[in-house]
């Protein structure tokens, strides 16, 4: 019970800190804000965020984890439209085979595709058997059904038979091109279920002008922090190899600097992969 209060804190810590549009500038407007995330930063400085919020943390004190349990469940969430070429499909597969290997070997991986309809491609299963089931995977081309993928990560995460564990910590991975085209006004409440579920939904998006960015980062569990710029696949590919393996992790922190300081750790994602 008192992890699930726990759990139900900061996840409520989350939306409202994730939910929160803060223009700065009054004069902003908000397109002119959304406008903003069209800018794709260098692979490195992308690296180092990603790094430092998705995969780093080795410094950071997340108190909640000792009562969660230390470990992650990953959905990875991967749009397979016709929008997305199938040489640019395989690109992005082999990126997030190369996240994999650098990622804690206790993290579990699920795979989601979606196009016109969302499918599991694979259960939460161990890292060192995820490579093998990724390559697996094929692009099917079609629409554009973020809602339904979404929906379909809740049901992997609440129901017992895709091999969540129970005091994981969750997170999603969304990897897409663009903004949802089938039942899109149920886009952005389903991906608020899984805020409130205390799963935290990190989106890399893809692609050099989007014209759904403001679907994409309203969908992310904050606008910093979860969200992700790249050009196309290739640039995620490059992005993820400029990320040092386990073994590589202490000069590394030297050089992209120390994931965390006192007293920001509880506006970062929690904990690390
Ligand atoms: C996972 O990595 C740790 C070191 O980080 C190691 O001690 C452990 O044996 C590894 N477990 C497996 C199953 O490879
Ligand atoms: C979305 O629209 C459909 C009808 O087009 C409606 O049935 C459904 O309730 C709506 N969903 C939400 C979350 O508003
Ligand atoms: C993909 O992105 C990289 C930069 O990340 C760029 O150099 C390359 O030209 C792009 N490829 C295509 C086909 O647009």
């Amino acid at each position: 019970m008192m992890a699930h209060l726990t759990r139900f804190a900061v996840l409520a810590f989350v939306v409202i800190w994730g939910s929160r549009v803060s223009f700065g500038d009054k004069d902003i407007g908000e397109e002119d804000y959304y406008e903003r995330f069209q800018k794709i930063p260098p692979a490195i400085e992308t690296a180092k965020k990603f790094y430092k919020n998705f995969l780093g943390g080795e410094t950071r004190r997340i108190h909640k984890r000792q009562i969660l349990g230390n470990f992650f469940d990953v959905v990875l969430v991967i749009d397979s439209s016709s929008s997305v070429s199938s040489g640019e499909f395989v690109k992005g597969l082999s990126a997030l085979r190369e996240l994999v290997d650098k990622s804690r070997n206790d993290t579990n991986y699920a795979a989601i595709t979606y196009a016109t309809r969302a499918k599991i491609e694979f259960d939460f299963a161990s890292s060192t058997d995820v490579a093998g089931k990724l390559r697996a995977l094929k692009r099917s081309g079609g629409k554009t059904n973020t809602q339904a993928a979404l929906k379909l990560c809740q049901r992997m995460y609440v129901e017992d038979q895709y091999g969540a564990r129970p005091e994981s910590f969750r997170r999603i991975l969304l990897v897409t091109d663009g903004q949802s085209n089938i039942n899109r006004n149920e886009t952005i409440p389903s991906a608020v279920q899984l805020k409130i579920l205390g799963i935290e939904v990190f989106v890399i998006a893809v692609g050099e002008y989007l014209e759904g960015i403001k679907e994409l980062v309203q969908i992310a569990s904050s606008t910093d922090a979860h969200m992700y710029r790249v050009l196309n696949l290739s640039g995620l590919a490059e992005m993820i190899k400029l990320i040092p393996d386990v073994g590589q992790r202490t000069w590394i922190e030297e050089t992209f600097g120390k994931s965390s300081e006192e007293g920001e750790e509880e506006a970062g994602p929690l904990g690390k992969l």
